[in-house]
């Protein structure tokens, strides 16, 4: 599928859940939060539906999102039915990592492609604060756990907060030191309550970690489906990479779709402009389906316009990510 710009649609990133286990502080209110109501929610059967109709339109990776992904109770089996989908070659996760320890074995069993797993920063008291009510020990044995397993492509999201000291900045990007995993900094975006909250650019992030660990040198290849751009720093076995949608726009190469939890199709993060896929899917109406996917991709915008307008009203968790 290409939209009318000539980009090849070949990525969808599918919420699964608007649900979490974590409250951070950018994403969600402490309290208050109004869920999806089960029936509203794509169940297993509407999700292979759809995927199986887009991949015969020619998407061939999929990245499970939430809200928290793995509060959902069927992820695992479904991701193993995505990953049996004819045309499907990756199949990836992004997690807040809480209850990674238990589903890793399961995962690499399901044979996921890779996994991404939140740590916005290594101080317990800190992550505490963040995310309201984590406990950074379990991520951290998620983390060890998935490395132990074997999960392929491990990656570690950190938002760059404002307040992330220096010190911070180089420790988790240490993480890429020993064990091959790569740690991307991630700009805080205006969307939901990321809105107004402070950030650090990625090119004070490289100043920081240069003065550390010496040059950062571009390098050149993909790695995994996303927009990071990535670096090599000497004696480093994992690289470190940066998602900076405001500072460093990579619109022109967008290859991807979203699909809220609800079974909204979205065409960029920021904008507002869902497309209602839930009655098609319930009713596997492939023929609907597939002119309203057709008709939101000929929609796509160009690129996103975070500065100029207020887009989609929604939270991250909401949307997806
Ligand atoms: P991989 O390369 O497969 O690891 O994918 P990824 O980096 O896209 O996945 P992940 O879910 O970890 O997303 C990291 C960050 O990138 C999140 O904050 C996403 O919201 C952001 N992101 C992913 N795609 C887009 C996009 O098209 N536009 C914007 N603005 N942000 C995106
Ligand atoms: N800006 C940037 N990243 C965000 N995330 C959640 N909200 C925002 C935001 N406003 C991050 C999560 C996770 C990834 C999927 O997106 O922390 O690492
Ligand atoms: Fe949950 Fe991710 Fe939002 Fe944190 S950023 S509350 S982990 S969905």
């Amino acid at each position: 599928m290409k939209d009318s710009f000539n980009r090849e649609i070949d990525y969808v990133r599918l919420s699964v859940t608007d649900r979490c286990d974590l409250r951070c502080t950018y994403c969600m209110p402490a309290t208050g939060m109004c869920f999806l109501k089960k029936t509203e929610v794509l169940s297993f059967d509407e999700i292979l539906f759809l995927l199986r109709n887009l991949a015969e339109q020619g998407i061939k990776k999929v990245k499970i999102t939430g809200g928290e992904p793995l509060t959902r109770l069927d992820t695992v089996p479904l991701i193993k039915a995505i990953k049996a989908i004819s045309g499907i070659e990756k199949v990836t996760l992004t997690t807040n990592g809480i209850q990674l320890a238990r589903y890793a074995s399961a995962l690499k069993a399901a044979k996921l492609d890779g996994i991404n797993i939140s740590i916005d920063t290594l101080d317990p008291d800190e992550f505490r604060e963040i995310t309201r009510i984590g406990d950074l020990k379990r991520v951290l044995a998620g983390l060890e756990k998935a490395i132990e397993v074997g999960l392929p492509n491990i990656k570690v999201n950190t938002v760059a907060r404002g307040e992330l000291t220096d010190e911070e900045i180089c420790e988790i990007a240490s993480l890429a030191k020993a064990n091959g995993i790569h740690v991307r900094f991630i700009e805080l975006m205006p969307i939901g309550l990321g809105k107004g909250c402070p950030g650090k650019t990625q090119e004070e992030l490289i100043s920081v970690l240069q003065a550390t660990y010496g040059e950062l040198k571009p390098f050149d290849q993909r790695l995994g489906n996303g927009p990071a751009s990535y670096f090599s720093v000497t004696d480093f076995k994992g690289k470190i990479g940066f998602i900076s949608a405001l500072g460093h726009c990579f619109c022109a190469d967008c290859d991807r779709i979203r699909i809220t939890a609800d079974g909204c199709l979205k065409t960029c993060l920021h904008m507002d402009d869902g497309c209602e896929l839930k009655y098609a899917l319930q009713t596997e109406n492939k023929e609907l389906l597939l002119e309203q996917v057709f008709s939101a991709i000929q929609k796509k915008p160009e690129k996103h316009h975070f500065l100029e307008s207020q887009g989609d009203s929604r939270l991250m968790s909401q949307i997806g990510g």
